[in-house]
């Protein structure tokens, strides 16, 4: 990685390069930009378009290292992560700004998401004394079963760029942990975000090769190489975060090879509240999860599901809430949303107002790109150097509508109203997604069946629908993805295989099922004896 230095005001630029076979590597495929989404003439990374040919290669090396790799004991692997820990949490503040600069996230925010990666590296740090298989007693004498968990190989990770530290940590952490290559297709709105934790990786020594890092950008290329590798089977899974299109397509790629990957797609997550709720609680949590990272979190809430009696202080309060938030440049610190990551989540962002519009939604605050002009109030950046967008919240909002069907990442909200418990649910499970979830209330059969009976992969009660915790399960149902998790020990599942072994010391054939000494049934009347004779 080198910098390029640049005139005031900016910080330099980053300069990067490929690294598979654990060398640093030319590419062939020109450069793409970075940009600062709070101010474009910031130009924060330069990174390789990386070819197909760059992709096969890294994929080939990595088999070596991974072979390597695997014989390393769990405990040895461990170690490394003991020193990403120290690292991330020695350049946390440093990480956090830079993720504030290449994607916009609020210094707070940016702060918590490098939390997330060290939280991750401290979990699987311990991981590594267990990462248990099993004793099981044998049908046979002299016999001895067991289970272990052994590796897949090489592992292609392809992360998306809205938290460029945390959402690479959850996949490339436990992979290696368990043994396995990674070869890592990163954001092209993060390249110098997953440059840094690449780095810190090496610093904290991961020898050579399990850890490989190609750039690239745009549709057919370096994602779409690496997605190849799976049918020139150089690769044993794929690990994806992304979009629904995407995801499906990996799916059918994978599923031709007979390989499961690991897929954490969209969401357009229900958060409900009952007329019992504590409703500024509720109009927090409904805040924090629609207009958060301007709501391009995949956690984010797209429709808030409201009882009709709490309805009418529930749109006052939330209209003049989002109404007063304080969107900006995400290094002042009392900024509430930064930019938009990139141009094609504001073009999306600003479609869906014609979508809602086209529906019969009413706009209580009718969310627009800002520019110099039409600027809200507590609006502190410069709209004529970064890509804003202003909250929406659209009213009289129904299931049935495209709006409340398909996602957007972007500062935008659905009021749906309901009238009590049951009709919450079934809005509330009315999409093909199923990712996170949120019910305010005090009722506690409420609480019950909503824990029951919500398709999610994630739920809250009383408390809104981001805000994952490094050691839970992550991951939703349906459109959300395949069922696999991130996280905690649940994705120890995704990245190893389990080896049934056994180990026979009666030094005869011993045959399972055949050579059994079964106790004969005791003799006893038999049904027919004791029954009447029918008739
Ligand atoms: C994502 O949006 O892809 O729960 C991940 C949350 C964060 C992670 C979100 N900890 O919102």
């Amino acid at each position: 990685m080198q910098t390029r230095e640049q005139s005031a005001p900016f910080p330099h630029t980053l300069l990067l390069g490929n690294f598979y076979g654990g060398k640093p590597r030319q590419s062939s495929g020109g450069l793409f930009e970075r940009r600062n989404p709070a101010n474009h003439q910031d130009l924060v990374s330069l990174a390789p378009q990386s070819t197909a040919a760059e992709v096969h290669a890294a994929c080939v090396t990595a088999r070596d290292a991974a072979r390597v790799w695997a014989q390393t004991p769990a405990p040895q692997r461990a170690e490394v992560l003991g020193r990403l820990v120290f690292l991330l949490t020695q350049d946390k503040e440093q990480l956090a700004r830079f993720v504030a600069r290449e994607v916009g996230k609020p210094l707070r925010e940016a702060r918590g998401s490098v939390q997330e990666a060290i939280d991750t590296a401290a979990f699987f740090q311990s991981e590594g004394r267990r990462l248990y298989g099993q004793t099981i007693p044998s049908e046979l004498p002299d016999k001895e079963l067991f289970t272990y968990r052994r590796p897949l190989g090489v592992v292609g990770v392809i992360t998306a760029g809205n938290f460029p530290i945390a959402v690479p940590s959850w996949k490339i952490i436990p992979a290696i942990l368990c043994g396995n290559a990674v070869v890592w297709k990163p954001s092209d709105d993060a390249p110098g975000c997953a440059a840094l934790l690449f780095r810190a990786f090496q610093r904290a020594g991961l020898p050579a090769g399990v850890l490989s890092i190609l750039y690239g950008a745009g549709r057919d290329a370096a994602g779409q190489f690496l997605i190849d590798e799976v049918e020139a089977g150089t690769l044993n899974k794929i690990s994806f975060t992304g979009s629904t299109a995407v995801g499906r397509t990996i799916g059918e790629v994978c599923g031709r090879n007979l390989q499961q990957p690991s897929l954490e797609l969209g969401g357009k997550n229900p958060l409900v509240i009952l007329a019992d709720a504590d409703l500024d609680l509720a109009v927090d949590g409904a805040l924090w999860a629609a207009f958060g990272s301007a709501g391009q979190r995949c956690t984010s809430a797209g429709n808030l599901i409201v009882d009709r009696r709490a309805m009418p202080l529930v749109r006052e309060k939330l209209v003049r809430r989002a109404r007063a938030l304080r969107i900006g440049d995400p290094s002042n610190p009392d900024v509430d949303y930064g930019p938009m990551i990139n141009q094609r989540f504001m073009d999306a962002f600003v479609a869906q107002r014609e979508v809602g519009l086209d529906d019969g939604a009413e706009p209580l605050l009718d969310g627009r790109r800002i520019t110099a002009r039409d600027r809200p109030e507590g609006f502190s950046g410069d709209a004529t150097l970064g890509l804003y967008a202003s909250p929406r919240i659209f009213d009289k909002v129904t299931m049935n509508m495209r709006v409340a069907q398909e996602e957007c990442f972007g500062p935008t909200i659905n009021l749906v109203e309901v009238d009590g418990f049951e009709q919450a649910l079934t809005a509330a499970n009315a999409t093909h997604y199923g990712l996170s979830s949120a019910i305010y209330t005090r009722d506690a059969h409420a609480m019950l069946r909503f824990k029951e009976e919500i398709s999610a992969g994630m739920t809250s009660i009383n408390n809104s629908t981001t805000g994952a915790e490094a050691h839970l399960p992550f991951g939703g149902n349906g459109w959300s993805g395949n069922g696999t998790r991130e996280s905690g020990i649940w994705v120890l599942d995704a990245y190893t295989r389990w080896q049934a072994v056994n180990v026979d010391l009666s030094g005869k054939l011993q045959k399972a099922q055949i050579d059994l000494v079964v106790s004969a049934l005791p003799e006893t009347e038999s049904l027919e004896a004791i029954l009447p004779a029918r008739g």
